[in-house]
């Protein structure tokens, strides 16, 4: 059976996502450089970097030694196609095994199809973002945990992760069972819930398009707990983890409604 994230990040998604735009991810990247400070001129991976809305949003800011890695190879072909309307000279979509892996530069953006669990990248990047709940896809902890390791091994030493992860308090506090709305030419219904174990959220969307017949979108992402993703990432190696509550380094507390985990790889800081 074909996995939910294997088929959920097509070209629709962008059109059922369409308020996570690039106004909203120059609004995270400025919030994330005034927290971190990051080098502009390292090497900087947008893990499931999707459509590229931050990597547009990362050059604007003159970060230009840019990667993306996405498993969709339409949302890679999407971002190709916005990093080359920003005047991006080369965006070329790479496979790992199959191509060499070219370098970033100021003129060129390298976007990798590949798997989060398996970066095909070892002590490279300065920094590796993870935005918007781009985590606890996998059904079984150990490939979710998988994730922070490969991220660990693809940061050069004294590197930093950030991710931008869901609050699981404010998921389950804050879960709306069921929405809909019409969008020109179709109706987007949504049903979500938590899994019979408490462990994951649950979601489904069903798009019908006028006079058409409706299809479904999945989504399941694992509920782990600030304690939980601190524990996992000193598993995967990391040090010195901080939790914020915002991309604004607000603190984290039970109203947040992100989780945003900030860690180094040694020697920290
Ligand atoms: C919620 S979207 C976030 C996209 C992007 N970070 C943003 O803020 O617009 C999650 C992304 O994860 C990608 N993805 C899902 N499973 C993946 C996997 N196993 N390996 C790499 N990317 C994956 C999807 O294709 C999608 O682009």
């Amino acid at each position: 059976m074909t996995a939910w994230y294997e088929e959920s990040f097509g070209k629709e998604y962008l059109s059922l996502y369409a308020h996570r735009d690039l106004a909203e991810a120059c609004a995270n990247i400025s919030a994330i450089h005034a927290l971190l400070a990051l080098s502009k001129d390292e090497p900087l991976l947008d893990l499931a970097c999707g459509a590229g809305r931050c990597l547009v949003a990362l050059r604007r800011a003159g970060f230009h030694r840019l990667v993306g890695l996405d498993l969709s190879a339409d949302l890679l072909q999407a971002a190709a196609e916005a990093l080359t309307d920003e005047g991006v000279a080369e965006a070329p979509i790479v496979t790992p095994g199959a191509h060499d892996l070219p370098e970033p530069a100021p003129q060129r953006v390298v976007l990798v199809q590949a798997d989060m669990r398996r970066i095909p990248y070892r002590d490279y990047f300065a920094t590796i973002l993870s935005i918007f709940t781009s985590f606890g896809y996998f059904e079984a902890d150990d490939e979710n945990e998988a994730v922070l390791r490969s991220a660990y091994d693809a940061l050069r030493p004294g590197g930093v992760f950030l991710m931008d992860y869901l609050s699981r308090d404010w998921v389950i506090d804050n879960l709306v069972p069921e929405d809909e709305r019409r969008q020109p030419g179709r109706h987007v219904h949504n049903r979500r819930r938590l899994s019979p174990d408490g462990r994951r959220v649950e979601k489904v969307t069903t798009v019908t398009p006028d006079g058409g017949e409706a299809h479904q979108f999945r989504e399941s992402v694992r509920l782990y707990s600030e304690s939980d993703m601190r524990r996992l990432l000193a598993a995967a190696g990391f040090r010195s983890v901080a939790a914020y509550g915002s991309l604004s380094g607000d603190c984290c507390t039970p109203q947040s409604s992100r989780l945003v985990l900030v860690a180094h790889k040694e020697p920290c800081p």
